[in-house]
């Protein structure tokens, strides 16, 4: 898959995909991900990539021709399967966008900031908006980051053990259960007897139901999206 970021900030997104699974992804030829700054497709003599907004109010807003033109110049390049705007109005998102995204071939994302871009850009040229939870964050840039890791850990080959991911929290809207590694008790806190006792349907038959108990104490609205 290929992923291209579009910011203003680029060394904002320096740091989360040089390590760990988003490096791993990337050295196996899995994932590919360009970070484009706006700033060098600005054609004003400082480069500037906002400006005020029509009808008066506080706050800059970006402006459309620097954008458009890295979007026309990618997409002269190849067909993509979706260009996403990060931004708090957007769809929120969730493990099952992540799951559809995860076998896209082809996927732009801008990076918003300030007010927000120019309207016109949304208009004509995003297909998807997504925003990762209610409340603001300074520009689109980390939310982008966790998109991005959201969906290239998805990507079929990327995880060592293909059922990791399978048994994730949210994949079949249930949360995870509890775990624990050794040593089998510290300070005298105890891991669960069904767990050391290897008997494997026992201890499936224990995960579900701790499954179920944490999901119905903290994110009731999860069951109630099973029984749709
Ligand atoms: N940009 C600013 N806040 C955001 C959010 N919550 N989600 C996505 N993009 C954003």
């Amino acid at each position: 898959m290929r992923i291209d970021i579009l910011t203003i900030l680029p060394a904002l997104l320096e740091g989360p995909f040089s390590d760990s699974i988003m490096k791993r992804a990337q050295e196996k030829g899995l994932s590919e991900i360009y970070i484009h700054n706006i700033r060098n497709y600005s054609s004003d003599k400082h480069k500037n990539v906002d400006d005020y907004q029509y009808g008066g109010g506080a706050g800059m807003v970006m402006s459309i021709e620097p954008i458009a033109k890295i979007i026309e110049q990618l997409k002269a390049e190849r067909k993509y399967d979706e260009i996403i705007y990060m931004t708090p109005d957007g769809e929120l998102l969730e493990q099952s966008i992540s799951n559809e995204l995860s076998i896209k071939n082809n996927i732009m994302i801008l990076c918003g900031h300030y007010k927000g871009v120019d309207e016109r850009v949304r208009e004509h040229y995003i297909t998807r908006e997504l925003s990762i939870g209610s409340y603001v964050l300074s520009g689109g840039e980390l939310a982008a980051a966790v998109l991005v890791d959201s969906v290239v850990r998805l990507i079929p080959g990327v995880l060592n053990n293909e059922t990791s991911a399978l048994t994730d929290s949210f994949q079949d809207n249930l949360l995870s259960p509890p775990v624990y590694t050794r040593p089998p008790e510290y300070n005298g806190w105890k891991v669960p007897e069904v767990l050391l006792s290897g008997d494997f349907k026992s201890i499936d038959k224990w995960r579900e139901e701790k499954a179920i108990e944490r999901t119905k104490k903290r994110r009731p609205d999860l069951l109630d999206s099973n029984e749709n």
